[in-house]
């Protein structure tokens, strides 16, 4: 018999692991304890914009025509507990609220809730980026507080997906790490992801420390990637040198390689600025805390390339005070393919100038509802175009293709000024430069 999943918590990582289990082809129930939530995916809608997920949804969930009705959504923890063979906890762990420390309330309830109803033998898989030794504790409470004792087993499955890939990172994923503590688990997991085991991906198997630290180094070693690069910008900046040509050399040594070396107003999101932090703070309470230091520059560095964005563009207006000069934001989602504006570093620029009395225009492809949300206050327009209009100096801060398609010379005709500043060295300086444009990068010589 095909194993049973369930899948609590249906946000990003939730809805597309769920999904992706069914597309896999088994019988799935997702769970999640917000009602608006699971109607909407009832429905086969997704509350974020994600590239190829509501079509997977569309394709699987119970009672939409055509659909293979594998998957199913509920919010009783009874019925959860009694389908499932495999249960995937999929909730997230924000940053706590004035602390580095990441905020386990949500993992923790989701045990709570479910262990008490665990009457048959399954297998619950933590997917959850957690501080390293959460997956120890949580077995040990996991088996105290169901009713079947240690036949509620535990195992640690770190997810990698990335936003606007989350669909593809999740049926074909580059690796699939499991932390198991006995052969029953592992032969679980091997059968959930026979597909794409079979496709090729790599399937590594681990104890419980090493599956959680492999997350979180992960994202500090990309994190440290992008901020290197930044770094190296700096220098440049001050040695008249080219970031762009820089990486592209540094890239063909395959040893750095080429991905996550593209120089700007750095990473934000709701994974890698937090997910340092909480390793940071996790590394101090083991006693480790020197050989983590290095992140808090990471950060730094991070943080402040949003400061300089901020400089340039007071530059590129002749220095001095943004009272009553008009600022064209083009993006306010962290990254393309998303619009989630989570720490998103466009959005802190553009509010940056605003406080400092800018007339702030932000337009973005599909971020505009969460924008608008988070940041009330700043201007909004319809379309790029919009947004360029009557602007003294224009800021391209996410690196959409819908900007990089704009055209130079029109766009021109609309905006006061021909000043771009490119925040995501993304656009083609000639392209710009010759329909007139003054085309500034950051890391990057002036003409
Ligand atoms: C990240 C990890 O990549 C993923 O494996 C993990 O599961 C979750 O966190 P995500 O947050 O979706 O994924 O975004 P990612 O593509 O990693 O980009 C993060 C940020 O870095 C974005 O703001 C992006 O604009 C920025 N970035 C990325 C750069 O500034 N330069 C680069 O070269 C690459």
């Amino acid at each position: 018999m095909a194993l049973k999943i369930t899948v609590i918590g249906t946000g990003y990582l939730g809805a597309t692991h769920a999904a992706a289990m069914a597309e896999l082809g088994f019988e799935v129930l997702g769970l999640d304890v917000v009602p608006e939530k699971i109607e909407m995916l009832q429905r086969g809608e997704v509350p974020m914009y994600e590239p190829g997920l509501e079509e997977l949804l569309r394709k699987h969930v119970a009672g939409i025509e055509g659909s293979s009705g594998r998957l199913r959504f509920t919010m009783d923890w009874a019925e959860v507990a009694d389908f499932g063979d495999v249960h995937f906890v999929c909730v997230n762990t924000p940053q706590k609220h004035g602390e580095y420390a990441c905020d386990m309330s949500y993992v923790d309830s989701a045990f709570a809730q479910l262990a008490p109803h665990l009457t048959r033998p399954a297998l619950v898989v933590g997917k959850s980026t957690v501080p390293v030794g959460s997956a120890d504790r949580l077995a040990r409470e996991l088996s105290a507080a169901a009713p079947v004792g240690a036949d509620a087993e535990l195992a640690w499955n770190p997810e990698f997906l990335r936003e606007g890939f989350a669909v593809q990172d999740t049926l074909h994923p580059d690796r699939i790490v499991v932390g198991v503590r006995s052969a029953n688990a592992e032969k679980l997991l091997r059968e959930v992801y026979a597909g794409p085991v079979g496709e090729g991906s790599p399937f590594v198997v681990t104890d419980f420390p090493t599956a959680e630290l492999v997350k979180t180094s992960a994202n500090s070693f990309l994190a440290t990637k992008i901020s290197f690069i930044n770094a190296m910008a700096e220098v440049c900046e001050a040695a008249g040198g080219d970031v762009v040509k820089l990486a592209e050399a540094l890239g063909y040594d395959d040893r750095i390689g080429k991905k996550f070396l593209r120089a700007g107003i750095g990473f934000g999101g709701g994974c890698l600025p937090k997910d340092i932090r909480a390793f940071m703070a996790r590394a101090g309470e083991l006693g480790a805390d020197q050989a983590l230091t290095f992140l808090r520059e990471i950060d730094s560095i991070n943080m402040r390339r949003r400061g300089q964005m901020v400089e340039m563009a007071r530059e590129a207006l002749g220095g001095g005070s943004f009272l009553g000069k008009r600022v064209a934001v083009l993006g306010a989602a962290f990254k393309p393919d998303s619009d989630d504006v989570r720490d998103s570093p466009a959005l802190n620029v553009a509010g940056q100038i605003h406080l400092q009395g800018g007339q702030v225009t932000v337009y973005d492809p599909k971020g505009m509802v969460n924008a608008r949300r988070l940041f009330p206050t700043l201007g909004y327009a319809e379309t790029a175009v919009d947004a360029v209009r009557g602007a003294d100096v224009v800021l391209h801060l996410t690196e959409w293709r819908e900007f990089r398609e704009l055209d130079a010379a029109s766009l021109g005709e609309v905006a006061s000024a021909r000043v771009i500043l490119d925040g995501r060295n993304a656009l083609d300086p000639a392209v710009w430069r010759a329909a007139g444009w003054t085309y500034r990068a950051m890391g990057r010589p002036a003409a």
